[in-house]
C-alpha cells in the first residue's frame, strides 16, 4: 500500500506516519527526517539543504526528486511504503506519478490533516525532537537525553531551528503557496484523497487515519 501523507507544519504528519506505518507494517519515509539526517552528518545534500531547511522554505524539487526515487526502489519498500512530507509541489507530484508508472505501482491514498492555523503554532512552540531518531514530543525539555532512542549512541532531545517563530510564519505561507495546491492537483488527477482532522488526542487521529486506510 502507498500512502502520502500532506498536511501543514506541525499537524502531525511524522506523529501519526509511524502509527500509519506500524498499522500497515511498511516503512516510513519522511524526507524531512532524510533531509535532517543529511544536515547532521555534514554531507553535501545536508550543506545544499541547511540555509532552505533553516528559513522555512522548500528545497529545491531535483534534490527531493532524488531522494524520493532512490528510497522508492529499495527492497524495503515493496509491500508498501507511507510518504511523508515527500510531495510539497506539483511537480513533486508529478515525478512521483512517473516514479509510481514506471514502477508499475498504484499511490493508493493521499490523507491531508486539517487543522487551525492557532493549534499548529501551538504544538510547534513546544515541539522537541529527537536528534538520532527524529520522534517529536511535546511537554519534554530540550537537552534530555532520549532514553527510548533506537539510535547508538542515544539522541538528544533538541528544539527545532525552523520551529523559530519567524520560520514557522515562513513554512505557513510556504505551505499555502506551495502545498495547498497539490491537493487539488490529486483530486483533478483523480486520487482517493481523505481529509483527517488532525485535532484531538492522538489516537482519536490515529482511529481516522486507520479507518482512511481501510484499517479501522
Ligand atoms: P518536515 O520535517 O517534514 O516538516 P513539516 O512538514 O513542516 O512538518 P513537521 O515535522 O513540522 O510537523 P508534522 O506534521 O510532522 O507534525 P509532528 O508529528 O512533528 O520538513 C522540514 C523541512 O525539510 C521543510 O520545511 C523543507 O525545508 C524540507 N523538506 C522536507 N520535505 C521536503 C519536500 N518534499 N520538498 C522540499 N523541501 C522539503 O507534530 C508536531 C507536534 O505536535 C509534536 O510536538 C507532536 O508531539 C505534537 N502532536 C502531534 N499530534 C498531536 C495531537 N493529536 N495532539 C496534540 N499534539 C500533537
Amino acid at each position: 500500500m502507498i500512502v502520502v501523507l500532506l498536511g501543514p507544519p506541525g499537524a502531525g504528519k511524522g506523529t501519526q506516519g509511524e502509527r500509519i506505518a506500524a498499522a500497515l507494517g511498511v516503512p516510513k519515509i519522511a524526507t524531512g527526517d532524510v533531509l535532517r539526517a543529511a544536515v547532521k552528518a555534514g554531507t553535501p545534500l545536508g550543506l545544499e539543504a541547511k540555509g532552505y531547511m533553516d528559513r522555512g522554505d522548500l528545497v529545491p524539487d531535483v534534490v527531493i526528486l532524488g531522494i524520493m526515487k532512490q528510497a522508492l526502489a529499495a527492497p524495503e519498500q515493496a509491500r508498501g511504503v507511507v510518504l511523508d512530507g515527500v510531495v510539497r509541489t506539483v511537480p513533486q507530484a508529478e515525478g512521483l506519478a512517473a516514479v509510481l508508472a514506471e514502477l508499475h505501482r498504484p499511490l493508493d491514498v493521499v490523507l491531508l490533516f486539517t487543522i487551525a492555523e492557532d493549534a499548529l503554532v501551538a504544538r510547534l512552540s513546544g515541539r522537541t525532537v529527537c536528534d538520532g531518531c527524529q520522534t517529536p514530543f511535546t511537554g519534554r525539555a530540550p537537552s534530555e537525553t532520549h532514553a527510548e532512542c533506537a539510535q547508538s549512541p542515544k539522541g538528544t532531545l533538541v528544539r527545532r531551528k525552523d520551529d523559530e517563530p519567524d520560520a514557522v510564519r515562513n513554512r505557513m505561507r510556504v505551505y499555502e503557496a506551495q502545498t495547498a495546491p497539490v491537493v487539488a492537483w490529486y483530486r483533478a488527477h483523480g486520487a482517493n484523497v481523505a481529509a483527517i482532522d488532525a485535532l484531538g488526542a492522538l489516537d482519536v487521529v490515529q482511529a481516522r487515519a486507520l479507518k482512511a486506510v481501510g484499517k479501522g
